[in-house]
C-alpha cells in the first residue's frame, strides 16, 4: 500500500501544479487526488453539504496514508482557493465526525508551493504549519518550484529543490 498521496489543489488539472507533481512523481511512488475533480462545497455551519465528496474522500486519505503532502499554485500571494475550500472543511471533522477527524493525529503533513517566480512571500506556508499543529498532525517541510521565463519548464534550481524535498520525507 503507498503511504504518500500528493492532493492537488489547482484550478487547472493539467497545468503548473500538475507539471511540478509529474516531476516528483516520476517514479509513480505516491498517489495524487485533484481536488478539481472532486465536488466539495464551501463549509456550511448547517453541515448542508455533508454528503458531498469531502467526507468520503477523507476516509480513504485516512485509512490509506500516512502522509498528506498539499500542492498549491501561488494565487493572490495564498493557497488557492480549491485548497482553501478544503482546508475549510476540515472542520467537518472537529464537528459531526470526530472519530475521523482524531485520526489525522501523528500523520504528517507536507506542502509544494508553485509560481512563476523564485519569490514566495513570508507567512506563505503560516497556514499549512498552524493546521498541521492544530490537527495534532506533523509539519514535516516544503518547497517552492517555479518556472522558465515562458513557463514552459520547471527550473533547474527548482528541480534540485524538489529532489531534495523528495529526499527529506
Ligand atoms: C488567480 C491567479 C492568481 C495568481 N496570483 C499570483 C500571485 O499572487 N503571485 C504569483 O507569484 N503568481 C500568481 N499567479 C501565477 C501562478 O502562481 C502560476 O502561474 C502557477 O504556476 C499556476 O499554477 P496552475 O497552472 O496549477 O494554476 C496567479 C495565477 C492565477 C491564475
Amino acid at each position: 500500500m503507498k503511504k504518500t498521496v500528493i492532493i492537488q489543489g489547482s484550478s487547472k488539472s493539467y497545468g503548473n501544479t500538475h507539471k511540478v507533481i509529474a516531476y516528483l512523481n516520476s517514479n509513480n511512488e505516491f498517489d495524487i487526488v485533484d481536488l478539481k475533480t472532486k465536488n466539495i462545497g464551501f463549509f456550511d455551519y448547517d453541515f448542508n453539504n455533508s454528503n458531498d465528496d469531502f467526507i468520503p474522500l477523507m476516509e480513504e486519505i485516512i485509512a490509506k496514508y500516512d502522509t498528506l503532502i498539499f500542492a498549491t499554485p501561488v494565487y493572490w500571494y495564498s493557497m488557492s482557493g480549491t485548497l482553501k475550500v478544503f482546508f475549510d472543511r476540515l472542520s467537518d471533522l472537529l464537528h459531526y465526525k470526530k472519530e475521523l477527524g482524531r485520526q489525522l493525529r501523528g500523520k504528517n503533513m507536507a506542502m509544494i508551493s508553485n509560481s512563476g517566480a523564485n519569490d514566495l512571500k513570508d507567512g506563505f506556508t503560516m497556514p499549512f504549519k498552524e493546521s498541521a499543529n492544530y490537527l495534532g498532525m506533523n509539519y514535516i517541510g516544503d518547497v517552492h518550484a517555479w518556472f522558465t521565463n515562458d513557463e514552459s519548464n520547471l527550473t533547474e534550481e527548482a528541480k534540485e529543490n524538489l529532489d531534495n524535498f523528495k529526499k527529506s520525507l
